[in-house]
């Protein structure tokens, strides 16, 4: 079965290390997305994965076989990326059939591939359009075609979205995530875009500087980030950081920072109970907040309320610093006075200053 994996995958370039012994399993069938930020590595990795870049150092298996050094072609793979380019002078078809046309395919094998991916991707009416005469996301959507009409066992993808404007952007991303349900094939797909890996990938990836931060289901990377760094980087509005330290009264955990306190649930007392009186740093998700009160509430400023239907989002203070707030109101939240929040405990996580490791 093409699952692949990557064995202490290395790439330099002279003395300068870009992939720092990377180790991957994508299973078969799985949707994958690299995501972190610029430079950190991600087409680097999908580059040697394709066969288009060189490995300094590792291995490469599709399939259970080694490919580390196979030729591109040898590998069974197809690509999408970010700078297509299409055939200005074919039509749709004749540019989505290009491949199949040059590996020598019967003509009724070429027109029902080419009729099926049309019609997944909502092209079968430009199918006689030259490049010029489509919109911009219909000219990716032709690109996405010429990859998906090939029989490959996987699909590499390397932020094949980014050309378009937003709303063009979701709508495609939409018709990826469904289209990857119905062929059930592998998929790797680079982004630096969170929301993208989020909503595409089964599993997603979170690379820095040539490294793997954490691997895990979107879910996992929202509600148990394992570091600083994917706390950071998953979730919008971005976690509120707080410098704090770990302090116990009366049998009670809490995680104390500048001016308060927050209660932690018991459960959590004995593995955290190594680090009590130690700086820690309190990452506080904006749509953890609700409005409350009660004993454990907090009561903050509102500087700054913006109201974007069904949602606020409002700048506030806690500690000295300035912190973000998303709650849900049907009617905006009047800036100015103070109002009493109370925060989810699944909303409150904790991190080793020095390590930036989650506790
Ligand atoms: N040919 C090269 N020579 C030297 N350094 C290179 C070369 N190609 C890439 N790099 C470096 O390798 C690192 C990783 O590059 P890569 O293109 O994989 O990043 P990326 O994660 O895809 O970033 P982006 O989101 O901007 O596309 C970068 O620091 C880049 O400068
Ligand atoms: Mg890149």
């Amino acid at each position: 079965m093409p699952k692949i994996e990557l064995t202490n995958l290395q790439k330099s370039y002279g003395a300068v290390s870009v992939i720092d012994g990377l180790n991957l399993t994508m299973e078969d069938g799985e949707f994958t997305v690299l995501v972190g930020p610029s430079g950190c590595g991600k087409s680097t990795t999908l580059r040697m994965i394709a066969g288009l870049e060189t490995v300094t150092g590792g291995e490469i298996r599709i399939g259970g076989r080694d490919v580390t050094h196979l030729e591109p072609k040898e590998r069974d793979l197809a690509l999408v990326f970010q700078d297509y380019a299409l055939y200005p002078h074919m039509n749709v078809a004749k540019n989505m059939s290009f491949a199949l046309r040059l590996a020598r395919y019967d003509k009724s094998k070429i027109n029902s591939r080419v009729n099926e991916v049309a019609e997944m991707l909502g092209l079968t009416e430009y199918l006689n359009r030259k490049p010029a005469e489509l919109s911009g996301g219909q000219r990716q959507r032709v690109a996405m075609g010429r990859a998906l009409v090939r029989d490959a066992s996987t699909f590499l993808f390397d932020e094949p979205l980014s050309n378009l404007d937003a709303k063009l952007r979701a709508q495609m991303r939409a018709e990826l995530a469904l289209m990857s349900k119905r062929i059930q094939k592998n998929m790797v797909y680079v982004t630096h875009d969170q929301v993208e890996a989020m909503t595409l990938g089964d599993r997603i990836v979170v690379m820095k500087s040539g490294k793997i931060m954490q691997v895990g289901t979107p879910e996992e990377l929202y509600r148990s980030p394992a570091n600083l760094f994917v706390a950071g980087f998953i979730g919008s509005p971005t976690m509120n950081f707080l410098d704090g330290e770990l302090f116990e009264e009366n049998g009670r955990l809490f995680a104390k920072g500048n001016g308060f306190a927050l209660p932690l649930p018991d459960k959590r007392k004995a593995e955290l109970a190594t680090h009590t009186g130690r700086k820690i740093i309190i990452g506080l998700r904006p749509g953890n907040f609700f409005m409350g009160n009660g004993e454990n509430a907090l009561e903050l400023p509102i500087i700054l309320s913006e109201y974007i239907g069904a949602q606020s989002v409002l700048m506030s203070e806690l500690g000295g610093q300035t912190i973000t707030i998303e709650v849900s109101s049907e009617a905006p939240i009047p800036s100015g006075a103070p109002m009493e929040f109370l925060i989810e405990e699944e909303g409150i996580h904790l991190f080793d200053s020095k390590t930036e490791e989650a506790l």
